[in-house]
């Protein structure tokens, strides 16, 4: 279960540096807003790696299980599913922003549209992680037979091996 925590801290500290991309992107103005602007986009594709990530272990290893295992839990499933369609979403329309915004910088308003998706999107985010933790991954940690423990814990490993992290 140790990449299950490494992975949450990856997020949560790749969505740190995006919120604080953002805020220099708002506040630190005009001579920075080309850097900023390009570290706040390099931040979210960054993050998006891992998003994306995240959504083909689970929906590849976690989410099916749990329905075997967990039929009751079905309709959380669901919801957490349409969760990660609605993170990969945001975040592809905040990365062309940006994209957008680098080419043709957009003024005040624009540039506070900008944070406001971006704080909404990592807020999305942590609220996800955090409700993934508390309801899911403690089901599998306290209510699964050691037999089926073990079964998840291989297929997780086997998962996090041929799929590797770059970057
Ligand atoms: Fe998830």
């Amino acid at each position: 279960m140790d990449f299950l925590d490494r992975e949450e801290k990856e997020i949560l500290h790749r969505s740190d540096d995006f919120q604080k991309a953002l805020t220099q992107l708002r506040y630190e103005g005009k001579v920075y807003r080309g850097k900023n602007a390009k570290a706040a986009k390099q931040a979210i594709q960054r993050l998006g790696q891992l998003a994306a990530r995240h959504d083909r272990f689970q929906s590849g290893v976690i989410f099916p299980f749990f329905e075997k295992h967990f039929p009751r839990y079905a309709a959380a499933v669901h919801l957490l599913q349409a969760e990660h369609d609605d993170i990969l979403k945001n975040k592809k329309k905040l990365a062309s922003s940006l994209q957008r915004f680098l080419k043709r910088p957009s003024g005040p308003a624009g540039q506070a549209r900008i944070y406001q998706r971006g704080i909404y999107l990592i807020s999305l985010l942590r609220h996800h992680l955090g409700f993934e933790k508390k309801n899911i991954y403690r089901s599998i940690k306290k209510e699964l037979h050691r037999k089926e423990y073990e079964e998840i814990k291989k297929k997780m490993n086997r998962w996090n091996q041929q799929h590797i992290l770059r970057g």
